[in-house]
This record gives structure tokens, sequence and C-alpha cells, in this order.
């Protein structure tokens, strides 16, 4: 195992009428009221009446409200910049996000953004690094993307995806209440428990030896996914099993599966790419795409963590060869993806045409990626092949 600090700021408030509290938070989080900018969606959080309790919350509290909806899917950094453009110098202390990964993403990066002068692409392209950032709550409704826990920030910019992570960007305060979850519409519950499973994958899947204890954390968590992600999705007002799996989505990302070990990422690289060329992907369906065909490619030459995956998470009895037992994992995998309507080609994704070649040079722009096998141009195109069969 590897040395690590590891801090996670975040405070999670969870439960029935927790959204009520974010006036209360948000004043936690900032020692006084001030002026909160509240950033939410397309209409969803609107539409259920989500929206109007957070901002009475807010107001009761003393604070001075600006509302901004409109953030996309894959969100856009065109919706961030024209946000930083109107609310520079106007003495935002705080920004809310109402959403989910993308709402919170977006919020994320205009909080950096109104603490730095220049343009908020100069952070994904190099030119600048995030040093600060304003405090984000975050109120979630889509479990998935654990964003409202994270020091992630995805963006979509021209066709192409990119990601940073900076300790700052994590939200100060993230409100959970698994009743706002019951009006997801099906593709979106079953790609957040792929998403969520994946972000433990990442992580689990680590060269790092001597780490018993965060990998049987973490079998505990995808056990948990795996069992409880189909109820949800038969029943998505099951509120029970929605607590287990929010709160295996949000722990999914906060760092501690990572904890004193290398973790991999080279799924959500690859998956970047295709959410990038087309923003109609969903994040999580491009994952359950590309992870079977990442796990064939890469557990020829690293089969040991699959076969422990195979065991321990996937419940493949003992007695086949190391080989069998890997394939028979990636098909238990692979059965409940389909069992959540997932595809599991790059046809059933609507991707059958996507520029596999440009894509792969562009997710190796900056290098290989992944390290429990360190994918170059090459490999991730065979990546793409094999998920296009
Ligand atoms: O826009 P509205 O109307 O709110 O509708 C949204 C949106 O259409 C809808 N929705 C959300 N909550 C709802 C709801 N509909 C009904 N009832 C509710 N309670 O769901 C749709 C998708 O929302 P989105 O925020 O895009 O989904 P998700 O949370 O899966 O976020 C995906 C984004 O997060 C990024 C992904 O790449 C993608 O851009 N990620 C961010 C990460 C991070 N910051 O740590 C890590 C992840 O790996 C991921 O890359
Ligand atoms: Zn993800």
């Amino acid at each position: 195992m590897q040395n690590f600090s590891y801090s996670n700021p975040t405070r999670l408030h969870f439960g029935r009428g927790t959204e009520n509290d974010a006036g209360r938070l948000a004043k936690e989080v900032l020692g006084r009221a001030g002026k909160a900018l509240v950033i939410f969606g397309g209409g969803s959080a609107r539409r259920s009446g989500l929206l109007n309790r957070v901002l009475s919350s807010l107001e009761a509290e003393g604070f001075t409200v600006i509302e901004k909806g409109g953030v996309t899917p894959n969100p856009r950094l065109s919706f961030v910049r024209e946000t930083v453009d109107w609310m520079r110098d106007q003495g935002v202390s705080l920004i809310v996000a109402v959403g989910g990964g993308s709402v919170i993403d977006s919020a994320k990066l205009i909080a950096a953004s109104l603490e730095y002068e220049g343009d908020a692409w100069d952070f994904f392209d190099g030119h600048a690094k995030i040093e600060k950032a304003l405090p984000v709550l975050a109120v979630l409704t889509l479990s998935a993307a654990g964003s409202e826990q994270s020091i992630r920030c995805v963006i979509s910019h021209h066709g192409t995806k990119d990601g940073i992570g900076v300790e700052c960007l994590r939200p100060r305060a993230a409100i959970i209440n698994p009743e706002i979850f019951a009006t997801l519409p099906k593709h979106q519950i079953a790609s957040g428990v792929v998403d969520m499973i994946s972000h433990i994958m990442e992580r689990y899947f680590s060269a790092t030896d001597a780490t018993a204890y965060i990998d049987a954390q973490a079998e505990a968590a995808m056990k948990t996914a795996f069992e409880y992600g189909p109820k949800v999705f038969a029943d998505p007002k099951d509120y029970d099993s929605w607590c287990q799996v929010s709160l295996v989505g949000t722990f999914a990302h906060n760092g501690v599966f990572g904890l004193g070990r290398v973790e991999d990422w080279a799924c959500h690289a690859i998956e970047h790419e295709l959410s990038g060329w087309n923003e109609a992907i969903v994040h999580g369906m491009g994952l359950a795409v590309i992870i079977p065909a990442w796990m064939r490619y890469v557990s020829k030459s690293e089969p040991a963590r699959f076969v422990q995956f195979a065991r321990n998470v996937m419940g493949v009895e003992a007695g086949a060869t190391d080989e069998e037992t890997i394939e028979r994992g990636i098909e238990k995998l692979c059965d409940f993806y389909r069992s959540l309507n997932m595809p599991l080609t790059l046809k059933d994704l609507g991707a059958a045409d996507c520029p596999i070649e440009s894509l792969a040079r562009h997710c190796c722009r900056k290098g290989k990626v992944g390290h429990l096998k360190a994918l170059d141009e090459a490999d991730v195109l065979a990546i793409y092949r094999a998920a296009n069969d």
C-alpha cells in the first residue's frame, strides 16, 4: 500500500426532507448569509417542486438568491462562460447546484471561474491551474456521477469532453434526499448504477498490492449496488433501496476506495471520448459498452484482479481455470447490464458510425491512459473495435 493523506470536507446531509435545510447548511458553510447563485438543469427540479423548496429555505435564512437554469446533460462550457460573464462582479458568495453531475460540474467550474480573471477553458488546456473556488452546496437529484462529494469536474466543449480534479472543487456540503430520485427516467437510473459501480472499479482494478481493507470495502459497495440497483430500477419509489444505492453512489467517488493505491481510469477516458463526440450519449451507457471490452483486453496481461473480481463480486464459483473464471465474471457483468436495458455495443449505443480512429488519438493526446495496463492509441483503438463487435 502507498502512503496517502485524505481529507473530505463535504458535509453529507441525508434523508427525507433534507432539502429544506439548504439555507441553514449554506449559512454554516459561509458563516453568514450572502448572495447565492442557484444553478439547475432543464426543468426536472422545478417541476418536482424541489427547486422552490431549496429557494425558500435559502431565502428564509436571509440569502439573496439568483436563479440560473438550463444546464444540459454532458454540460457545455458555453453555459459556464455565459453564467460567469453575467455574474462577475455581482458579489456572489456561494453556488448552489440543484441537479445531477452535469449541474454540479457546471457549478464547480463557475465557482472556480468567478475566482479567476481568465477563461474557464484555461483550466482544461493547461493555461491555468485552479487555485481557489467559491464554496459549492450540492442538492442531488440523480445518484450517479458522485460529483456531490468528488474533486472532479467534467465539461464538454466543441465535440470533446475533458475533466479536472482539484481539492477545492469538492462541494462543502451535499444534500441527498432519496425521495427526489423517484421521478428519474429508468435509463437514467440504470446509467447511474453503472456509473457508480464503475467509479469503484476504476479504483479496484489497481496494480498496487496490500490493499485488503479497501478491497473488501470496495467489494461490499459494488455488491450492494448489484443487489439494490435492480430494485430501484424496478420501482423508482423504493425509498429504502434508494438509500443503499445513493450511499454507494456518493462514497464510490469521494476517494475512499482509492486510498493507498494507484487508480486506473482508462474506461472513463475512453468513454468520455464517446459522450464528448455526441452529447446525446449518456455517460453510464457509454461505460456499459466500454467496460466489458476493456476487461477482456486488459485481463489478458493482468489476470489476477479480474479473477478476484469474478469470485468476490460476481460470485463465480471456484474450480474453473483463471481464464474461464474471468470470462464468467465478465459475462455476469454483461447480464447485469442487460437486465438494466443497457447497451453492450457501440451499435446498441447508436454510435456504430463514431470515428474510432480519431477518438483513440484524442483519448491519448496527453499520453497513455490507465495504470493497471497503460494503454496507448493502438490499445484504445482495439478496445473501441472490440466494443463494436
Ligand atoms: O436537466 P433536468 O431537467 O434536471 O434533467 C436531468 C437530465 O436530463 C435528469 N434528471 C436529473 N435528476 C432528475 C432528472 N429527471 C427526473 N427526476 C430527477 N430527480 O437526468 C438527466 C441527466 O442528468 P445529468 O446531470 O447529466 O446526469 P449525471 O448525474 O449522470 O451526470 C453526468 C455527467 O457527470 C459527468 C459525466 O461525464 C456527465 O457529464 N461525470 C462527472 C463526474 C464528477 N464530477 O466527479 C464523474 C463521473 O465519472 C462523470 O464523468
Ligand atoms: Zn463516471
